[in-house]
C-alpha cells in the first residue's frame, strides 16, 4: 500500500478525531463469528444487514457491549472483496473506523497530508438521516473509515434493521470500551508507519519500546505507540485513540510478529485491548463462558509480587488462579490478560485491561506474555 504518494501539505490542520466508531471484521462466516463474539464474549446483536434488508452482496452483524462496537461481515458471493480478503487473510479486522464531526474537511485534510484516498465522502440515507463517510488506507489491507453520525438515529447505519438474534446468555462480561488496538507492521517499516500516522492523522508518539525491552531467549520486536491525546487543540473530543503498531526485530527463532506476518500475509491489526472495570469478574465469566487464555509460567506471581510491592489491595490468589497478570508504572497499576487466537490463522487475539491509574501497556509483563505466544508457537511448529 502506498504511504505517502505526494508532498504533503502539513499546514492543514490534520483531520479532528471523535474517537473509534467501531471496528469491523471481514470473516468467512458473520453469522457463527457474530455468534461465537456473543456466546464467548458476551456481546449482544444489535443490528442486521443483508438481503432481507436490501443489500445483496454481503451481511453483516453490529456487535455491542459497554462503548465496543463490532461490525462482522461476511460476504453473499465469490467475488465480493470481504471473499477475496479472507482467503488472503483469514478472519481479521478490515477497517478501524473513526468518528469525525466533518468527513469532508477530515478526508480533504487527510488526503492533503500524504494520505490515499480509498472512498471520496458519500452519504447513506434512510428514514432514519443520514451517515456521511469516506475511507482512507493504513497498513496492509486495512482501513480507516472517516464517519459522521451526528444525522443519523437508527440502530447503525441506512439498511441495518434491529437484530433479531437472540439476546446474550451467560454471566454479564462487563466490558466498558476500547482500550487500545495494535497493529503489526513488516520488519523495518515500523518508522515509516509511525510517520504516516504522524504526518497523516497529526498523531504523536506515546511511548517507544526497543528490542533491548521486549525480546525472549528466542526473539525480539519493537513497538511505538501512537495516539491524539497530546492535542491542544479543543475541537478533539470523544475517547483517545490509541495505537501502537509493532515490527518484528532479529532474534535466534521466528519471532511472533513474523508468525503473525506469515499467516495474516500482510500488516494487519493483532490484537484489540478492552477495557473492564472488574478483570477478575470479567475474566472469571469470560473462562464460564468457554474463553482460553494465554497461560503464564508458574513462576510468574513471585516476581510480579516484588515488582507490585506497596500496592495493596491485589487478590493475589485469585489472580493467580484466573491467571491475571500485573504490571505498575508511575502514575499507578493496571491488570492484564490476553487471550488465545480467536482466529483459525494464529493472528488475532484480545487483551483484557482494568487501569487503576497506569496509563502503561504492560511493558513488565511482555517478557512473559510473549514466552507464552512462543510456547504456542512451538505447539504449532511456527517458532
Ligand atoms: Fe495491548
Amino acid at each position: 500500500m502506498t504511504l505517502v504518494h505526494h508532498d504533503p501539505d502539513l499546514a492543514v490542520p490534520a483531520p479532528m478525531l471523535g474517537g473509534i466508531d467501531h471496528l469491523e471484521w471481514w470473516v468467512g462466516n458473520a453469522r457463527t463469528f457474530a455468534g461465537f463474539l456473543c456466546s464467548a464474549f458476551g456481546f449482544e446483536a444489535i443490528a442486521y444487514a443483508g438481503p432481507e434488508t436490501g443489500r445483496g452482496d454481503r451481511v453483516s452483524h453490529m456487535l455491542q457491549q459497554g462503548g465496543v462496537r463490532f461490525l462482522i461481515s461476511g460476504a453473499l458471493h465469490p467475488d465480493s472483496p470481504i471473499a477475496a480478503h479472507v482467503q488472503r487473510h483469514g478472519d481479521g479486522i478490515r477497517d478501524v473506523a473513526f468518528l469525525v464531526d466533518d468527513v469532508d474537511s477530515a478526508y480533504d485534510a487527510a488526503l492533503a497530508r500524504g494520505g490515499t484516498g480509498l472512498r471520496a465522502p458519500v452519504d447513506d440515507t434512510d428514514a432514519h438521516g443520514t451517515i456521511r463517510h469516506a475511507a482512507i488506507a493504513t497498513y496492509g489491507d486495512t482501513v480507516h473509515t472517516l464517519l459522521d453520525r451526528s444525522g443519523y438515529d437508527g440502530p447503525f447505519a441506512p439498511q441495518f434493521e434491529p437484530s433479531d438474534l437472540l439476546d446474550p446468555v451467560g454471566p454479564a462480561v462487563g466490558l466498558e470500551k476500547l482500550d487500545h488496538v495494535v497493529g503489526n507492521v513488516e520488519l523495518g517499516s515500523l518508522d515509516r508507519w509511525v510517520h504516516f500516522y504522524e504526518q497523516v492523522f497529526g498523531f504523536s508518539q506515546l511511548v517507544h519500546f526497543g528490542d533491548d525491552q521486549i525480546s525472549t531467549e528466542y526473539s525480539a520486536l519493537m513497538s511505538t505507540v501512537v495516539w491524539n491525546g497530546d492535542s491542544s487543540d479543543p475541537r478533539t473530543t470523544g475517547e483517545r485513540v490509541v495505537m501502537p503498531i509493532n515490527e518484528p526485530a532479529a532474534g535466534r527463532r521466528k519471532s511472533q510478529i513474523e508468525e503473525y506476518l506469515d499467516f495474516y500475509g500482510a500488516p494487519g491489526v493483532q490484537h484489540i485491548a478492552l477495557r473492564t472495570d472488574d478483570i477478575v469478574e470479567s475474566v472469571r465469566a469470560l473462562r464460564a463462558r468457554g474463553v482460553r487464555f494465554m497461560e503464564v509460567p508458574s513462576d510468574y506471581y513471585r516476581s510480579a509480587r516484588a515488582r507490585m510491592d506497596g500496592i495493596s489491595g491485589l487478590a493475589w490468589n485469585t489472580l493467580g488462579e484466573l491467571n491475571i497478570l500485573v504490571d505498575r508504572d508511575q502514575d499507578g497499576h493496571l491488570l492484564q490478560i490476553f487471550t488465545e487466537t480467536i482466529t483459525d490463522r494464529p493472528t488475532v487475539f484480545f487483551e483484557i485491561i482494568q487501569r487503576e491509574g497506569a496509563k502503561g501497556f504492560g511493558e513488565g509483563n511482555f517478557k512473559a506474555l510473549f514466552e507464552a505466544i512462543e510456547r504456542g508457537q512451538a505447539r504449532r511448529g511456527n517458532l
